[in-house]
């Protein structure tokens, strides 16, 4: 199977998981969008379900197949969240964050009993930090806060370059919470647990696309069939 394959395999496997009316949250990206198309057909031959989206992007996708959406205000617990990833390690940490979403995807994931994550093989890794990760910073002072991020890393021997994400015309991206995102070039993460609490304690730190003991399941789709990681 190609990448893409094994996304819609894992997608399509997660599906399993879902049973009738049930709250879930969906991820943002293009696994995640399998899986709501997936779901979108099965919404047309009469599942019920709600479903609160990580993204604005995403919810039009679930709308625009007839999912019935909802929001965390009025659906503050949620059974399931299924989501993509950036990078996987075998303690189901996540580097998330490529598709911008990183806080609302935290936000919805926390909120749910279970998060389950959709990957292809490639995004598994020994060790996370080859995928640069994703800050989100608010943009008051965001120069500032950069350069105190890079020195809070380097505390945990993470260095590298820090980027602000740009859009395809070269302007700066603006998350779907109207914030910054700097992309951070650090390399392998010794310690993800103590960089991802450090990095939310500085001042203009919305969150950081490290996700630490959130993430319960992953369905990983591989060159044949799918593989299930399980927190142990
Ligand atoms: C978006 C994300 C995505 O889940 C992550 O970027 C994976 O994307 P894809 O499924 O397209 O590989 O975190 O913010």
């Amino acid at each position: 199977m190609t990448a893409d394959e094994q996304k819609k395999a894992a997608a399509i496997r997660a599906l399993e998981y879902v049973k009738p009316g049930m709250k879930l949250g969906l991820g943002t990206g293009s696994t995640a969008e399998h899986f709501v198309r997936a779901l979108g057909e099965k919404v047309a031959q009469g599942l019920d379900v709600v479903c609160v989206p990580t993204s604005e992007r995403t919810g039009k996708l679930a709308a625009s197949l007839g999912i019935a959406l909802s929001n965390l205000d009025d659906t503050p617990h949620l059974d399931i969240t299924v989501d993509g990833a950036d990078e996987l390690d075998r303690d189901l940490r996540l580097i998330k964050g490529g598709g911008g979403a990183l806080l609302r995807e935290k936000i919805v994931a926390t909120a749910s009993e279970r998060m389950i994550v959709i990957a292809d093989a490639s995004k598994v890794v020994e060790r996370l930090g080859d995928f640069p990760l994703p800050v989100e910073v608010i943009p008051f002072g965001a120069a500032v806060t950069a350069r105190r991020i890079a020195e809070v890393a380097g505390q945990f021997d993470c260095t590298g370059k820090l980027s602000r994400r740009a859009d395809e015309y070269g302007e700066p991206f603006f998350t779907d919470s109207e914030n910054f995102i700097y992309d951070c070039t650090f390399g392998e993460i010794p310690d993800p647990d103590g960089l991802a609490a450090a990095l939310n304690l500085i001042p203009g730190v919305v969150d950081n696309g490290l996700f630490i003991g959130i993430a319960a399941l992953a369905i990983v789709g591989m060159p044949s069939g799918t593989d299930i990681i399980e927190k142990t």
